[in-house]
């Protein structure tokens, strides 16, 4: 006979996402509040750490935050640190340890605050660093990019990158609260105000075909850097996301299926071939374009929604073929991508736009036609998808058994 007491209990996690503009204004009350409400210190103790990136485009940046924190009693306990902006800051583990040791030398205790201010990336790494010193001090993350605003800022995943792979080291971690800040866009440059469009487009085709309307819709004035029509892509968009979390069951990824990554195994694994030359939204959208090619090929999304997909990533400005593509270890990221989430192979692929559906095995061979296609595609416009075979018709029907 066995002995055992079953444990079991649940916590619930909450937090707020802010849409503003001008967060550092003297009057725009969001990060005060934010700052104030559950603290019992009379100016809470609060460090930042801003992407170097983002100073060089406000060199103000941080005078304006002195000046905010003065006026609405934070205690800043230093001036912000800076860290270098973009994947490089999640392939460096001395820059968590920076941030480990600024948490410990300036008392940054369970009721202080870590506010990290910038690109995904730079959320990524300092989320790591909040989350681990103490077992996790409270972390406000001001997203800066399109991509962070309605993705990679506002979840509940932080990570480096660790032994050539991407957010190898990480944990999940929900945090205290986070204010997108839409003014931050317009200093973006062009790829990466383009690039965090792609996890629309993402989110879109296997959720939410009147977004991906809208997306087709927008796909011109985005491409013209219109502000409007990006604040709602980036609005609905983490809207999308937020409701996945919340809803889909399983928040902290325990299954072994990410619905959210489809078009992720190709992207992660080019990110890498091209040295993340290709950021990760470039590379999600060249990701995208294959696995829904590959959809069409094995029978299940039409050539119309096909055409439209390909036309909306080409409209907004990506492109969509690298060598790499051709590279034959690209399906090393089919083994990456499984490995990361444990149990067994799970990618999304396309029914039709807004609808998703699982397999759990790619075949290579229909892959390498795939890549040729979009090859093709990408170098001459070539509009027309090849009829589906009785042969791709099978492999169709294997696949969904
Ligand atoms: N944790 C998650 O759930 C999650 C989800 C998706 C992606 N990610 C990660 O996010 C990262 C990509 O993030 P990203 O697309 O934001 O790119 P990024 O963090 O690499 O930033 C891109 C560039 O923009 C600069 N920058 C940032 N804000 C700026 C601004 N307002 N004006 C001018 N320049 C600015 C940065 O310095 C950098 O050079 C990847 O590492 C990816 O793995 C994480
Ligand atoms: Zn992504």
């Amino acid at each position: 006979m066995q002995d055992l007491i079953h444990q079991s209990f649940s916590v619930q996690f909450e937090y707020s996402v802010f849409f503003t503009e001008k967060m550092l204004a003297l009057d725009n009350v969001v990060l005060a509040e934010t700052v104030h409400s559950r603290s019992r210190q009379d100016r809470p103790k609060m460090l930042t750490v801003i992407d170097a990136g983002l100073i060089s485009a406000n060199p103000d940046l941080p005078s304006k935050l002195e000046q905010y924190a003065a006026h609405h009693q934070i205690n800043l306990v230093a001036p912000p640190m800076i860290v270098p902006g973009g994947e490089a800051v999640k392939n460096e583990p001395a820059l968590p340890d920076n941030i480990l040791q600024a948490i410990d030398r300036f008392g940054i205790c369970r009721h202080s605050y870590v506010l990290a201010v910038g690109g995904g990336a730079v959320l990524d790494m300092v989320g790591l660093a909040a989350a681990t010193a103490h077992r996790g001090v409270r972390l406000i993350r001001v997203p800066t990019t399109v991509l962070a605003q309605n993705d990679a800022g506002i979840g509940v995943k932080n990570g480096i990158n660790a032994f050539g792979k991407k957010n190898f080291i990480g944990t999940f971690c929900p945090p205290y609260a986070v204010i997108n800040d839409f003014a931050f866009l317009q200093t973006l440059d062009m790829r990466d105000w383009r690039a965090g469009v792609a996890e629309a487009v993402k989110i879109a085709l296997i959720r939410d075909a009147e977004f991906f309307h809208f997306l087709e819709d927008s796909a011109h004035a985005l491409a013209a850097r219109d502000h409007g029509a990006m604040k709602m892509v980036v609005r609905r968009c983490a809207e999308l996301h937020l409701r996945h979390i919340r809803t889909a069951g399983d928040p902290f990824e325990l299954g072994s299926a990410r619905p959210l990554d489809f078009g992720h195994w190709a992207a992660h694994r080019l990110e890498i071939l091209t040295s993340y030359e290709l950021k990760h939204g470039e590379a999600v959208a060249i990701g995208i374009a294959l696995d829904s090619i590959y959809s069409h090929l094995i029978g299940c999304l039409d050539a119309k929604d096909l055409r439209k997909i390909l036309a909306v990533l080409n409209a907004i400005g990506f492109r969509l073929y690298v060598p790499e593509i051709e590279d034959p270890s690209l399906f090393e990221g089919l083994a990456q991508f499984r490995e990361h989430l444990g149990g067994v192979l799970t990618v999304t692929l396309l029914d039709s736009i807004g609808r998703g559906f699982e397999v759990h095995e790619i075949d290579q061979a229909l892959y390498a036609r795939t890549i040729k296609y979009l090859k093709d595609y990408a170098l001459t416009g070539m509009v027309s998808p090849p009829r589906l075979s009785m042969e791709t018709a099978g492999v169709a029907h294997a696949h969904r058994a």
